[in-house]
């Protein structure tokens, strides 16, 4: 039964469509029909600057930190990081939005950042250090995924292996097509790095 309530608490939480929400209530502009069409925290920064880019990116981050806490507090009868599943997947497919969501990289990081802060800064640190490198926002979100996989196998945290490895096939699959751009050198590089 715990399952079931918080499940839905997370995919609702993953739901919310901050890009969305932010794209329109602040600038009246639907992101997805801009930049890279996604609905997530780098199209924002894209299309709408640092500013909505950071609020978005915090906001999403914090749908999955939210979705693995809550049932830590109620102390429910789950495995939290099966629960932030449920987030990452309302952050793909939001019954808020058309279920045309984002990538589930902020989102699968927030709930990374719930159970294992240090675990997270290690992410953070990989992510940038691949964006300083490559300049791909989504090589680096991807090559983040495995590397954290590899931290997780090294650190016989074997729940967070597993959990983690699922999260990264989900953002490998949601980049299929930023995978084809970068292949066929179209996929835009950041500049500001
Ligand atoms: O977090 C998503 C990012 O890795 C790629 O986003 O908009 O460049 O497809 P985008």
């Amino acid at each position: 039964m715990d399952y079931l309530i918080f499940g839905l608490i997370a995919y609702l939480l993953g739901a919310i469509p901050s890009g969305l929400i932010v794209g329109k209530l602040g600038y009246g502009i639907d992101i997805r029909e801009h930049g890279s069409g996604n609905l997530g925290g780098t199209n924002t920064f894209r299309v709408l600057g640092i500013k909505a880019g950071l609020v978005v990116t915090t906001a999403d981050i914090l749908k999955g930190t939210l979705a693995v806490v809550l049932p830590i507090l109620f102390q429910a009868d789950v495995i939290p990081l099966i629960i932030g599943l449920f987030a990452v997947v309302g952050h793909m497919y939001p019954v808020f939005a058309g279920f045309k969501g984002g990538k589930a990289v902020a989102t699968s990081a927030g709930v990374v950042l719930g159970v294992n802060p240090l675990l997270f800064v290690i992410m953070l640190g990989t992510f940038f250090l691949m964006l300083y490198l490559s300049k791909y926002v989504s090589l680096s979100s991807m090559v983040t995924g495995i590397v954290t996989i590899i931290v997780t196998v090294i650190q016989q945290e074997y729940g967070l292996t597993i959990v983690i490895s699922l999260m990264t096939l989900f953002v490998i699959y949601r980049h299929r097509t930023n995978i084809k751009r970068i292949i066929n050198k179209t996929e835009p590089k950041i500049t500001w790095m």
